[in-house]
C-alpha cells in the first residue's frame, strides 16, 4: 500500500516534469527568432553591427521582454488598457539622441514606474539599443553603458538642485 503510493507520486512528479519540459520546448520552437543567427535577426541594409553590438541587441530583447512587454506588448504596439503608448514608430524612441527615452525609463512618468533602481547602466544601454532598433524602429546605433551612466547622473544632479 505505502509502496504503491510512493511509486505513483514519483510517477506524477515525473509526468509533471515531462509536461513542463514539453510546454517549454514548444514555446521555444514557436519563437521564429530563435531559428535565426544574430546577423540574420538584426540584418539592416545600411548597418554592419559588431559582434558586441549583436550581443547587446539580443540582451536588450531579454530585458524588454521581462521588464516592458507587460505594458507595451511584445511588438511594441502599446496597450490602451493601461495607457501605455506604442514604442514602435514612436518619435521619442528612435530619434538621433537616446537621452529622452533613457530619462523616461529611469524616472518613469505618470502610470509608468521608474526603473532607476531595477536596471543598471548596462541593462539600460542594452534595453534602449534594442527598443531603438526593434520592429520598425531604426536608430541604426546602439547605446553605450557609459552614456546611460551619464544620463543617470545628469538626472540625479538635476533632481538634487
Ligand atoms: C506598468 C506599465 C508599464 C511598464 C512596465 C513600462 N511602461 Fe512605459 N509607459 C507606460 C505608460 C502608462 C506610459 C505613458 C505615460 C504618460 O502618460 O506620460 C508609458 C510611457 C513610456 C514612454 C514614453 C512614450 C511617449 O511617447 O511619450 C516610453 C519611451 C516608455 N514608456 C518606455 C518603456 C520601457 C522601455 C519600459 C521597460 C523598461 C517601459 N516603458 C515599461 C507604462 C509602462
Amino acid at each position: 500500500m505505502t509502496r504503491n503510493t510512493k511509486i505513483s507520486s514519483k510517477g506524477l512528479g515525473l509526468l509533471a516534469f515531462v509536461l513542463i519540459g514539453l510546454i517549454a520546448g514548444c514555446s521555444e520552437r514557436k519563437d521564429p527568432r530563435s531559428e535565426l543567427t544574430p546577423e540574420q535577426r538584426w540584418a539592416r541594409p545600411d548597418v554592419t553591427w559588431t559582434a558586441e553590438q549583436l550581443k547587446q541587441l539580443d540582451r536588450g530583447y531579454q530585458v524588454y521582454r521581462s521588464t516592458c512587454a507587460a505594458c507595451h506588448l511584445s511588438e511594441g504596439q502599446g496597450q490602451a488598457l493601461v495607457g501605455a503608448p506604442a514604442l514602435n514608430r514612436n518619435p521619442l524612441v528612435a530619434t538621433s539622441d537616446s537621452q529622452d527615452v533613457i530619462k523616461v525609463v529611469l524616472s518613469g512618468r505618470s502610470a509608468m514606474p521608474s526603473f532607476a533602481k531595477s536596471l543598471d547602466d548596462n541593462q539600460v544601454a542594452d534595453l534602449l539599443s534594442y527598443v531603438r532598433n526593434a520592429w520598425d524602429n531604426r536608430s541604426n546605433d546602439t547605446v553605450s553603458a557609459e552614456y546611460a551612466r551619464q544620463v543617470r547622473s545628469d538626472l540625479s544632479s538635476s533632481s538634487n538642485e
